[in-house]
């Protein structure tokens, strides 16, 4: 983990190559550590008609790839939201550094395959703790405290474990500085492309 990668962000964006590669770093730093605000971003995705969306462990970030990795629970309502329509954006802030990431792409489920016993085998029990909970998230009920985690074997949780791979293609960088905004559009269609916005 970098304790100082904030002293590796730029004060000044003039080349627009500095917001990409600060975007890099700040999503790599978010992995491992909790106390960065992009640890948990906000990830989006179409239920119906409707937008919707919720805070997420970010569990892994590949730039080469252009994916960002999510666990979650297949019982979860996100899961059907997904399959019908993968289309999903992930936004995050952080108020120290004045910069917003939102990246656009494509998000898929994984259940029980090589993904996911790749991240299963890597995540530690308290993680998998949270896959023991009975009837699954999004059921209404009588007493939440029935439905506390006590009695658990942890490894039962992986059947209820799923991963969800998002795929960008845009990632919009944006700093809010008084002394003069900066947005940055990177797009990887067929090619990449990337231009300043106006903030
Ligand atoms: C700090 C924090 C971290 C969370 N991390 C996850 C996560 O990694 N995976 C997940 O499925 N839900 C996570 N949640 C819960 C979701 O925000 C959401 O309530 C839940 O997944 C149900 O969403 P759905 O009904 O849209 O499927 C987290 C919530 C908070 C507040």
């Amino acid at each position: 983990m970098t304790i100082d990668f904030k002293r590796r962000l730029p004060e000044i964006y003039s080349n627009i190559d500095d917001t990409l590669e600060s975007a890099k770093i700040i999503l790599s730093e978010a992995v491992p550590n909790a106390k960065t605000l992009f640890h948990t971003p906000v990830v989006s995705t179409f239920n119906n008609g409707d937008i919707t969306s919720r805070v997420m462990v970010l569990r892994e970030f590949d730039f080469e790839k252009k994916i960002l990795r999510f666990h979650t629970d297949n019982r979860a309502a996100k899961i059907d939201n997904i399959n019908e329509n993968s289309s999903a954006t992930v936004v995050g802030y952080d108020p120290e550094l004045k910069i917003q990431i939102k990246l656009q792409g494509q998000a898929s489920v994984h259940i029980n395959d090589s993904i996911t016993e790749k991240a299963w085998n890597e995540s530690t029990a308290r993680s998998k703790k949270c896959y023991s909970v009975k009837d699954g998230s999004s059921k209404e009920i009588e007493n939440a405290e029935e439905y506390d985690i006590t009695d658990f074997e942890v490894e039962e949780g992986y059947k209820n474990f799923a991963v969800i791979i998002f795929k960008f293609h845009n990632l919009e960088f944006l700093y809010l500085k008084s002394s003069g905004h900066r947005r940055a559009l990177h797009k990887w269609d067929s090619d990449y492309s990337c231009s300043w916005l106006v903030p």
